[in-house]
């Protein structure tokens, strides 16, 4: 776990109603991309006719600043930069010089197909660690998952120059479609072997409404990890803290580390200390939240830090959300009766609810 800096205040845990501290902050910068990630954002959801946030909506960085200082007073000591794609986000390091000062763990998760621009101005103004999507190594694999015309080289000149901004070691994920990139696990493993970084398969899931996801379209942890093996054997790490989504394994051949994020085949909601702060400051409580607490707008309309500070507050109280348990009881085999997916802190009314109560699409609400 990250130490907070000398002088930091450390204050005590905030639990949710079933005793999960608030220690991380995911924070949306743009619900904009460059790419189309079948399982993310399909073209014919997301195409011109898709209405974006307007730019007035989005955070300023000062309110970004504001809100995560908040958080941090409430014992937040880790933060995530996503987006859609955060690079798309004009001025960005001037964000993260300024989130620097409030001395948390500071991480980006991103597309990589910018970041060869923009590493070295990221690294200077203090971001931590980067995480890097990459779901296959040959192209037409690669154009195929993100349907974009990028190239998997702008991606991997962006992975090189992050290595040199001094950003090593990086995590690189790897959604994994049946059907679609399988064979993507061998060649990253075999890529990868000996580089330092954390090549980590991630289960597909139905996050939003708009993927047409499938249980028969995931290949899980286990399926996963048996191609991982016919590289090399592997053994389990421990976690490197509590709450963290990726079971780790260190490969026997000295080729490093590997992860699997197995959120549909080995729910991990028990340990889920996230909360989400959508780009036009919403708070969301989980990933397939339907709901959110329009914090963007309190501060706005001139609400004191104070006050904000409770509505985080009895937002993380009412917390019961753990969709992905319960949806991994309703589509187990033997399930009788069908489970009501949404938490029932929605169901209690937060703030403001979201019009219609569909989940929110992950590109909105943060990877
Ligand atoms: P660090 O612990 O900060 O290194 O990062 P991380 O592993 O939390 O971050 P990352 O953004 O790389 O998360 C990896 C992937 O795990 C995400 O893109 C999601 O697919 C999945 N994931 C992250 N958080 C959650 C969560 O709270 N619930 C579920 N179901 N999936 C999550
Ligand atoms: N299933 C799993 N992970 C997803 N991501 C986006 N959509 C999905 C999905 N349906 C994650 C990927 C990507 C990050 C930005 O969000 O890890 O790398
Ligand atoms: Fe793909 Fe990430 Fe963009 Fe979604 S936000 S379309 S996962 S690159
Ligand atoms: Fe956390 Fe919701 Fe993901 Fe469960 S499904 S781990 S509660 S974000």
């Amino acid at each position: 776990m990250h130490d907070p800096p000398a002088g930091r205040r450390v204050p005590p845990p905030l639990l949710d109603s079933l005793g999960r501290e608030l220690a991380d902050l995911r924070v949306s910068v743009t619900d904009r991309c460059n790419f189309r990630c079948r399982y993310c954002m399909p073209r014919e959801r997301f195409g011109s006719e898709h209405r974006f946030l307007d730019r007035s909506d989005l955070l300023s960085f000062e309110e970004i600043t504001r809100l995560a200082s908040i958080f941090v007073s409430l014992g937040v000591g880790k933060i995530r930069l996503t987006g859609g794609e955060p690079l798309l986000r004009r001025g960005l390091p001037k964000l993260v010089s300024m989130l620097a000062s409030l001395g948390t763990d500071l991480a980006l998760t991103t597309n990589g197909s910018l970041l060869s621009r923009h590493a070295d101005a990221l690294a200077a103004a203090g971001l931590r660690r980067i995480t890097v999507s990459l779901d296959a190594l040959d192209e037409e694999t690669f154009q195929q998952m993100s349907d974009s015309a990028v190239s998997v080289a702008d991606v991997l000149a962006g992975i090189t120059a992050a290595e040199r901004a001094g950003l090593s070691p990086l995590k690189l994920n790897v959604v994994v479609r049946r059907g679609l990139n399988e064979h993507a696990i061998g060649a990253m493993v075999d890529r990868f072997a000996g580089s330092g970084h954390v090549v980590r398969f991630i289960e597909y899931m139905d996050v939003g409404t708009t993927n047409g996801w499938r249980l028969d379209h995931v290949l899980t942890a286990e399926e996963i990890l048996s191609v991982v093996r016919t590289r090399t054997g592997l053994e389990p790490i421990a976690p490197d803290r509590p709450g963290e989504v990726a079971s780790r394994y260190r490969r026997i051949d000295g080729g490093g580390e590997i992860g699997v994020i197995a959120s549909v085949s080995r729910p991990f909601c028990r340990d889920c200390v996230r909360a989400r702060l959508s780009s036009d400051g919403r708070l969301h409580t989980c990933l397939f939240s339907t709901g959110g607490t329009a914090l963007g707008y309190a501060l706005r309309h001139g609400v004191p830090d104070s006050q904000i500070a409770s509505m985080i507050r009895s937002a993380w109280h009412l917390r019961d959300d753990r969709y992905s348990e319960l949806r991994s009881d309703a589509t187990r085999p033997s399930a009788a009766v069908p489970v009501t997916l949404a938490g029932s802190a929605e169901r209690a009314g937060r703030p403001t609810p979201a019009p219609g109560a569909e989940k929110v699409e992950m590109s909105y609400i943060g990877g």
